[in-house]
């Protein structure tokens, strides 16, 4: 599939799971920011310092974070998303800061701003949407000042998944998902595409089938017995790398936050 099909594709998705994203987030979190504090705290001191100072998220999603970050590190928010819906609940959600943001239709692949005007980037439960990652990552370095902070965060295989699990099962779920990677595939892109000093923190959490089903599979007709024969085809060791039970697996979240910095 071409990559302009692909990105109609999760347009296509978000369009439709616009209006469930929020409560989608705040049960499988079960917290009202619809993230683990660790993450939030985690994003959170990673941007303490930029109050003032202009943080771009790509893929700002409903806001989810835009919005406590607002409040918390109080920095001048830029707000980027391919889908008009998600941006549309992101505007309404922190629109008390409005003064203090601007939220922009636009595709990480193509950012529409000047070199080196951004202090930080984040990219949070974004990137396994796309196909060529290290286009977005150009970008962001171009964008970024230097020693400018830059945050990933997503859901990530389990370092021992040689065979790709998790990137299979989602894949079957989701016409929207591109790919996951490991934590440390994602360490080293990020590093040879000039981000350095990462600091990794990978957080387990479980999701339950039905949550995969509702969040992902319904969108595109998939078949809950179609999920069921996958897990089933789960080896021992899969099982054992995601605790496969008969409600749910344990995903992992991997943080990585680096600095923009030239190669010595
Ligand atoms: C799972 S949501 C995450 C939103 C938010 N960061 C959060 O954590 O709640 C992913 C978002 O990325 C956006 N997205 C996907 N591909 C994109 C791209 N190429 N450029 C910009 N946004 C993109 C989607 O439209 C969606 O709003």
């Amino acid at each position: 599939m071409g990559n302009i099909a692909h990105k109609k594709i999760v347009q296509g998705y978000y369009l439709k799971r616009a209006r469930d994203y929020d409560r989608q987030k705040v049960r499988t979190w079960k917290s009202k920011h619809g993230f683990g504090a660790e993450i939030l705290n985690e994003v959170i001191d990673a941007l303490a310092c930029l109050e003032n100072k202009p943080l771009l998220e790509v893929g700002v999603g409903s806001g989810r974070i835009g919005f406590p970050l607002l409040k918390k590190v109080k920095p001048w928010f830029v707000g980027l998303d391919l889908s008009r819906e998600m941006l549309k609940l992101a505007r309404t959600r922190m629109s008390t800061y409005k003064q203090d943001f601007d939220l922009i239709l636009g595709d990480a692949e193509h950012l529409p701003f000047i070199n080196g005007v951004f202090n930080a980037i984040i990219c949070i439960s974004t990137m396994h949407y796309f196909a060529y990652p290290e286009r977005s990552l150009k970008e962001f370095l171009q964008v970024l000042k230097e020693k400018g902070v830059f945050v990933y965060g997503d859901v990530t295989m389990h370092e021992l998944d040689n065979k790709g699990f998790l990137d299979a099962l989602e894949r079957m779920l989701s016409k929207a998902h591109a790919k996951y990677y490991k934590s440390s595939e994602m360490k080293k892109l990020l590093e040879n595409h000039g981000f350095r000093h990462s600091k990794v923190k990978v957080i387990p959490y479980r999701k339950s089938y039905l949550s995969l089903m509702k969040d992902k599979g319904k969108y595109f007709n998939v078949k809950p017995e179609t999920l069921h024969e996958c897990i089933k085809e789960a080896t021992m060791n899969e099982r054992k790398l995601y605790a496969i039970n008969s409600d749910g697996l344990t995903l992992f979240y991997t943080l990585v936050t680096t600095l923009k910095e030239n190669k010595p």
